[in-house]
């Protein structure tokens, strides 16, 4: 039997450990990935010190992968054939830690549905700043109305939306993503970032940013609103606080509405988990539909259909900035806690295997 190594979580709250374990056979639906690189994420350090969405030890965690599908189980389309380089959305959490998911390893299983093929001049560090930024991102925007059957509509709409925490790596994602549909992005982010992000933007005129380390950033926004004659009743809390993005959209939302918010940081996402609504805000807590035939379809159309047609036209660039960690899987733990401690548009990348 073959075997791998991988950083393995044994205990809650206790530290990675690097060992090696059985490399797995795909099932049907579902392919090998050989990880090359491997994105880090909140959600990481989250499940290492709780155990949240854990069954059972040895678990393995690790969301953003990138490499090369090593075998292909049966009932898999041809366009995810062995060889084929690829950025990927592990099934960490759908499998509650279940070691042969997890991409903190040299080789994980992935359902296919979330398996998007890359193009050559994209390198695996790239891509791995994908899967899970695009995922959150098309979450959130399904669950305050925005879908594929509505994309058209909004092409050329200029519909005013609000982004808090736009440096955020889900953040510049949804940036790049709404400006690209024909919204006008409302966004905060520290004043360093601006130049980077209005970068990101389908055109200067698409982003307006605000510094939300600024006493006036509330006003600065409703009167920026209230000057462009541009109601706000769409927005998306990608990080910061959300008592303060409910009060922003109950200013600027056209006074009969009920603004919608997406909201993904996890403290307010258990907050949300039942309520729904926040101070008249229609707020809810980002994740992907929970009925399992709906969950495929959206997965389908994220990786299969949306991302690779976005990668193949290049209208799309892999963001925030990536920082490489010293000692591959060995590096992760140590990764995970200067992630703990706080990054600036930036995500952390450790590379696996050459
Ligand atoms: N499915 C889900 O619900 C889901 C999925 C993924 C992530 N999340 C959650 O979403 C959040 C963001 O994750 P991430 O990986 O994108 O984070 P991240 O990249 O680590 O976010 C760091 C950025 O947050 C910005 N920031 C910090 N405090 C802020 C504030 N008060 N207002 C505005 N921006 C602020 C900083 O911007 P500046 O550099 O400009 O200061 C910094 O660059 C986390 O809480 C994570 O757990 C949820």
């Amino acid at each position: 039997m073959s075997e791998h190594k991988a950083a393995i979580s044994n205990k809650r709250g206790e530290e990675l450990k690097v060992a090696t374990r059985p490399t797995p056979t795909p099932g049907p639906g579902e392919v090998l990935i050989q990880v090359k690189s491997v994105a880090l994420n909140p959600i990481d350090h989250v499940q290492r010190d709780t155990g949240f969405q854990v069954a059972k030890y040895p678990a393995i965690f690790g969301y953003d992968i990138a490499g090369v599908i090593a075998q292909v189980g049966t009932e898999v389309s041809d366009f995810l054939a062995v060889g084929k380089r690829v950025a990927a959305y592990s099934f960490a959490f759908d499998k509650k830690g279940a070691p042969d998911y997890g991409g903190f390893q040299e080789y994980t299983l992935v359902p296919a549905e979330v398996v998007a093929p890359i193009p050559e001049d994209l390198t695996f560090n790239e891509a791995t700043l994908l899967p899970m930024a695009v995922h959150t991102a098309w979450a959130g925007f399904y669950q305050i109305g925005i879908d594929e059957s509505t994309l058209a509509g909004f092409s050329t709409s200029k519909t005013p939306i609000l982004v808090w925490g736009a440096s955020s790596s889900i953040g510049s994602n949804v940036l790049q993503i709404l400006t690209r549909l024909g919204f006008i992005v409302y966004a905060t982010a520290s004043k360093k970032n601006h130049e980077y992000l209005t970068s990101l933007a389908a055109s200067p005129e698409s982003v307006k940013l605000f510094d939300y380390k600024s006493p006036t950033v509330v006003e600065d926004i409703i009167s920026a609103t209230k000057a462009n004659n541009s109601p706000i009743e769409l927005g998306y809390l990608a990080a910061g606080d959300l008592n303060t993005v409910v009060k922003v959209l109950n200013a600027t939302k056209p006074t009969a509405a009920t603004a919608k918010l997406a909201v993904t940081p996890f403290t307010f996402n258990l907050l949300l988990w039942k309520l729904h609504t926040w101070r008249g805000v229609q707020a809810t807590f980002v994740a992907p539909p929970t009925d399992a035939a709906k969950a495929l379809e959206f997965r389908k159309f994220v990786f299969g259909q949306w991302l690779k047609e976005a990668l193949v036209s290049k209208t799309f660039t892999p963001a925030p900035k990536i920082k490489i960690l010293n000692g591959g899987l060995e590096g992760i733990q140590n990764g995970l806690e200067e992630l703990k401690a706080g990054v600036n548009l930036t995500k952390l990348v450790a590379e696996i295997s050459k």
